[in-house]
């Protein structure tokens, strides 16, 4: 997300709308806000409040604690819509019968020229193949490709795809256990068709 924000949005942010779904501890959304964008931050745990004096002095920072699925559905496109979508280790844990449904509404929310950035993880994740967690979502990058090439808005806008990148590793989770990683980094701009390099 820092690479994305340092390489696309190098100007003054200020009156650009940033959603940050997944918002965990917050750091990211307190990242987004001194970037100058007034921030939306999602996340089902209601322990995410708890986090909420990280960003106090803020006035452009709202947190709402509901699912991705539900906040992309109560939000239409005409509402404010999003220059930048972060989406950091957040999507995968969508069900499978809802993820399209998701990245769809968040693509059709996202302004013309907004960057969709985030991650997905790969089909050889330990959570896919040991695990079998069908609460989640798991994909291959020609999957992600195909997903993302094939999007194209009602206003006939389509998307560049500036990052996609698989990268598998062994590491500890957040509770200390070892893990294969399958990791998709993404991101995506939305273009006008014509504009489309
Ligand atoms: C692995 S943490 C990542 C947090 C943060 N984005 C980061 O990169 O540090 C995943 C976060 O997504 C939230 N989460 C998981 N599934 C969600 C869903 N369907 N809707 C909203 N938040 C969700 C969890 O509560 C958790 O805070």
């Amino acid at each position: 997300m820092v690479r994305a924000v340092e390489k696309y949005f190098q100007g003054d942010n200020q009156g650009k709308i940033a959603w940050d779904l997944g918002a965990g501890v917050l750091d990211d959304s307190k990242y987004l806000l001194d970037k100058g964008f007034s921030v939306v931050a999602v996340d089902s745990s209601e322990a995410v409040r708890g986090y909420a004096p990280k960003v106090s002095e803020y006035t452009d920072f709202e947190l709402k604690i509901e699912t991705i699925q539900s906040f992309v559905l109560l939000t239409s496109e005409k509402d404010n819509k999003p220059d930048l979508v972060s989406a950091q280790l957040s999507l995968p844990f969508i069900t499978n019968d809802l993820f399209v449904f998701t990245m769809e509404h968040i693509l059709d929310t996202l302004k013309t020229e907004g960057i969709f950035t985030g991650q997905l993880f790969g089909k050889k994740d330990d959570w896919n193949t040991l695990y079998h967690r069908e609460d989640m979502n798991f994909h291959t990058k020609e999957g992600v490709t195909a997903f993302f090439t094939k999007y194209i808005s009602r206003n006939s806008e389509t998307l560049e795809i500036l990052l996609l990148n698989e990268e598998e590793k062994d590491a500890v989770t957040v509770e200390g256990e070892p893990k294969h990683w399958d990791i998709i980094d993404f991101t995506v701009k939305k273009v006008k068709k014509t504009n489309l390099k």
